[in-house]
């Protein structure tokens, strides 16, 4: 298991970007396709009053969602990395919105029976599953309600996942472009300085070569490639670009394009984890039976493609 504080920097990096939600692009909250209906439908009956818990909100799209459904509802979401929240409006929210950043979810600082819906998208899955269910327990009041939207093992948000995992490994290799690209930088800066090549230049434009050859062939047979190309054009335009007076500038450059893809493959990696088949989603929902009999969890399909599963609960009084 990746460790804490990494996976906290890995998602407070994609969330300072701005982005709603972490298939953002792909899908929306409200309006149109299947995981806005979802959504809808679990709003759309709900009390005029109450408190809603997000667990793994992120920069809170699904909260800005329920805030104009739910208009008079307290909203709160918790999230283990430290998101922007970028459509919050401190004044004109009137402190209905909380968000409890870098708090796990498993112990969320919240009274006991305080949330009267439960809800989260593609992030009840990342905690560990028998503490996560406990606390959702000990928050939701009686007749409180349960809304998820879970990662599914076979989904297509899964599959590109493994594919961009796959991308990144790739590039991040020993051998791979990054690390070859780091080695020739030097090299053509001091070619475009006038200094002749040296045998070490001529290896080190090789391994260049070699990686770029093995990027080109696993992008052949990738569903989605987006990574691959775009890396292939940012170290080719870095090459081009280098000279004596801005290598210190390009390896900086390089150094920090690293660590934003280092950071994309532990948050690929832990998507891929997190993702349930069947059999797993009902050993997690097991400890929810219990308090929910009438729980239901079925495939959420969006244009014909598998996407997630939902999951819909309410606790007995
Ligand atoms: C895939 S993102 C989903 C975010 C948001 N719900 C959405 O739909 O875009 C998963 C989020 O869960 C958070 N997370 C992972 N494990 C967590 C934990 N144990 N407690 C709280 N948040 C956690 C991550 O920091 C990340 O922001």
């Amino acid at each position: 298991m990746v460790q804490t504080d990494i996976r906290s920097r890995a998602w407070t990096r994609y969330w300072a970007s701005g982005a709603l939600h972490s298939c953002d692009g792909s899908f929306a909250l409200e309006g149109e396709g299947a995981i806005a209906a979802f959504w809808r439908a679990a709003f759309i009956d709900a009390p005029t009053q109450g408190h809603l818990l997000d667990l793994g909100t992120g920069n809170g799209g699904l909260m800005l969602a329920a805030s104009r459904a739910l208009q008079a509802w307290q909203l709160s979401g918790v999230d283990l990395s430290r998101p922007i929240l970028p459509w919050l409006d401190a004044g004109r929210d009137g402190g209905r919105i909380q968000l409890f950043a870098e708090t796990r979810m498993e112990q969320v600082p919240l009274p006991s029976g305080a949330i009267n819906l439960l809800v989260s998208q593609f992030g009840i899955e990342y905690a560990d599953h028998q503490q996560v269910v406990r606390e959702a327990l000990r928050l939701l009041a009686p007749g409180g309600r349960l809304a998820l939207v879970v990662h599914h093992a076979e989904s297509v948000v899964t599959r590109v996942a493994a594919d961009e995992l796959r991308a990144l490994d790739l590039l991040a290799a020993d051998d791979g472009l990054l690390a070859a690209t780091t080695v020739v930088l030097p090299h053509m800066a001091a070619l475009r300085g006038g200094q002749a090549p040296s045998p070490a230049a001529y290896a080190a434009r090789e391994a260049f070569n070699r990686a770029m050859r093995e990027v080109s062939a696993l992008m052949a047979t990738l569903e989605v490639a987006d990574v691959l190309g775009q890396a292939q054009a940012g170290v080719q335009g870095m090459l081009l670009a280098v000279h004596p007076g801005n290598l210190h500038e390009a390896l900086g450059k390089l150094a920090a394009y690293r660590d934003e893809l280092a950071a994309a493959a532990v948050r690929a990696r832990e998507q891929i984890q997190a993702a349930m088949t069947r059999g797993q989603l009902d050993a997690f929902l097991t400890g929810f039976r219990e308090a929910m009999p009438a729980l239901e969890a079925s495939p959420l399909l969006q244009d014909g493609k598998l996407i997630a599963w939902a999951v819909r609960g309410m606790r007995a009084d």
